[in-house]
């Protein structure tokens, strides 16, 4: 090696520490400055959200609504669609509501161009609809484990076909990938659940490094990790901490999620203490990872489960 070689090599290395320095220390900081001061202004823009008929979908709705966006909203569940329209006509705002079934890659394709000839392009894209068979694998009909993958996964690549280039060619946008903790953890009794989030956190990752690559910086990413949540969802499943992992509100949830979305955070984590959990699980041997999901009642959190089906 040249000495010429070997100065650059120093070089680039001690660029590479100290704009990693820089990139700790502004998080450390922008954790002091409140979300108001630091929000972008997304009035005016058009968001679609998926399974915006109920839940998360309809609160987060409801929050775009306030904040002054034009509401496309895509649900299977035609009554549950009217409702959160309805919701967003309080606050004022202009929606549209699609019938679209997300486990079906031509029904995603055709409600995309009627909501492009009769919408315009989408300034952010909400990949929210998700479903859980919660079952142990085995118990698990293939049918449903494919739906799961169709539309916990499969949807958000038929979502970003149809509204990215857009968004790429103004440099303009944010699709924002509602996983969950189980994308980043495997869970007892959650195996194609977790397969199919992993791949939605996997995905915007991926998505936000390609944006980046092709200096499409106004083109922004946000991945949703949360525990469980109290939609109904997951009716049934127990914490045994509830204090250090509760289960969380649905509106609380939101907060964090639009905080997260209008400062451009690019995962968010919720409950807090994921975050730490999460560096814990890179860090101890995967034995005591058992012994810590043990602990924390997070191998049999399901043995109870209904979810939504049973109590219908
Ligand atoms: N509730 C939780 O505990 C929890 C935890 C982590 C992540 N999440 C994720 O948050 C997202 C929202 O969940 P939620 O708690 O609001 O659930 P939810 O059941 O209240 O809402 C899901 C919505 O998706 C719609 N949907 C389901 N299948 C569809 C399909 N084939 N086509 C179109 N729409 C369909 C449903 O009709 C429903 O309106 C999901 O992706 C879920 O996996 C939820």
């Amino acid at each position: 090696m040249e000495v010429s070689e070997i100065l650059l090599t120093i070089l680039e290395s001690v660029v590479f520490i100290v704009k990693s320095l820089y990139f700790v220390l502004e998080a450390i900081v922008l954790k002091f400055v409140p979300v108001s001061y630091r929000a972008k202004d997304v009035s005016g823009e058009t968001v679609l959200v998926t399974g915006a008929g109920s839940g998360l979908g309809r609160l987060m709705s409801i929050r775009f609504a306030k904040l002054g966006c034009r509401l496309v909203l895509w649900d299977i569940n035609k009554a549950g669609l009217d409702e959160t329209a309805n919701a967003v006509k309080q606050h004022g705002a202009i929606s549209y509501t699609y019938v679209c079934d997300l486990s079906s890659r031509d029904d995603i394709y055709t409600a995309a161009d009627k909501v492009k000839q009769e919408v315009g392009s989408v300034d952010i894209l909400v990949n929210n609809a998700g479903i859980v068979t919660g079952k142990k694998f085995l118990d698990c009909p293939d049918s449903l484990i494919q739906k799961t993958m169709e539309v916990n996964t499969s949807a958000h690549f038929w979502t970003c076909k149809a509204f990215l280039p857009a968004m790429l060619d103004k440099n303009h946008g944010h699709i924002v990938n509602v996983a969950s903790s189980a994308g980043l953890v495997g869970v007892n009794g959650l195996a194609d659940y977790c397969a199919s989030k992993f791949a939605a956190v996997g995905f915007d990752e991926s998505l936000r490094y390609e944006f980046i690559a092709q200096g499409k910086t106004g083109v922004h990413t946000t991945v949703v990790c949360p525990y469980y949540i109290n939609t109904g969802m997951f009716t049934g499943v127990k914490t045994k901490f509830p204090r250090i992992l509760p289960i969380v509100e649905p509106e609380d949830a939101v907060d964090r999620i639009m905080n997260a979305v209008l400062v451009n955070q690019h995962i968010v984590m919720i409950p807090g203490i994921l975050y730490l959990f999460m560096a814990l699980k890179g860090l101890i041997p995967t034995k005591a990872g058992l012994l810590f999901a043990e602990h924390f009642g997070i191998n049999n959190c399901m043995d109870d489960f209904t979810g939504r089906q049973k109590q219908e």
